[in-house]
């Protein structure tokens, strides 16, 4: 069976000290109980990361970054590797969030060299698909997320797709209040499972998880996590409160 997931993607939230007493605040009120059955990651900006390490360390929260550089290292102002988040302890990546692919120009072909690379650095890629307004009211939804996952897992073997977790976040539900309807959420998460079928094969695609994220909160998450193909959720603006994010999380037992 698959095991929920639930991450926190804090963007550009939080600075250390500001951190370091919500990573505080989470560690101290999740159940033990909740997060043996639930994993549960959280992805706050690169200067908190060895904060993370050091709040976490010995719990069962992991940790990850929202972002990196398809480079080991070089002259490349301002980017961080994969090498150095997995030195930082890091064992999740957030790659293609629609945020990236929207105001940093990011390709499916760019993303992709994100996840290779991402692998090859002993990362666990959390990618992100996903279609805009415009792209569901033309009705090319469906296409778009097959495109995305197709391109973005190009040369990914088949021992390495059990490293990667999809999110699918519709664009138009990002930090809007507007979710997926069950029937919406419902629909791509199976397409996208079909998508991992015909790109490897059934057992691959019966193994995968698919994560919802889009305006998830504590008082839609459970209905959206009872859906058999969602498997948890990557979470924005809810993960920045202790209290929202832990009833995420609890969601999320099944
Ligand atoms: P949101 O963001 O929960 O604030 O909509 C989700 C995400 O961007 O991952």
């Amino acid at each position: 069976m698959r095991k929920k997931f639930v991450a926190g993607n804090w963007k550009m939230n939080k600075n250390v000290a500001e951190a370091a007493e919500l990573m505080k605040e989470i560690k101290e009120n999740l159940e033990k109980e909740v997060s043996e059955k639930v994993e549960t990651v959280i992805c706050p900006p690169y200067l908190s990361l060895h904060t993370a390490s050091e709040i976490f360390a010995g719990s069962n929260i992991g940790y990850g970054a929202q972002n990196m550089h398809y480079k080991d290292n070089g002259a490349f102002t301002g980017e961080i590797s994969g090498k150095m988040l997995k030195d930082a302890g890091c064992r999740y990546v957030i790659l293609g969030h629609s945020e990236r692919r929207q105001y940093f120009n990011e390709t499916n072909h760019l993303i992709n060299l994100k996840v290779i690379k991402a692998l090859e650095s002993g990362l666990f890629p959390v990618l992100c698909v996903g279609e805009t307004l415009e792209q569901r009211e033309e009705e090319i939804h469906k296409k778009i997320a097959d495109e995305q996952v197709t391109l973005c897992l190009k040369g990914v073997s088949e021992g390495d797709i059990a490293k990667i977790i999809i999110a699918y976040e519709p664009v138009w539900a990002i930090g809007t209040g507007k979710t997926a309807s069950t029937e919406q959420a419902e629909e791509m998460h199976s397409e996208i499972r079909n998508s991992i079928g015909n790109l490897y094969n059934i057992s691959t695609a019966g193994n995968i998880r698919i994560l919802y994220g889009g305006s998830v909160n504590e008082t839609n998450a459970k209905e959206l996590f009872s859906i058999p193909d969602i498997d948890g959720g990557l979470i924005g603006g809810a993960s920045l409160k202790a209290a929202s994010f832990i009833k995420i999380i609890e969601s999320a037992l099944q």
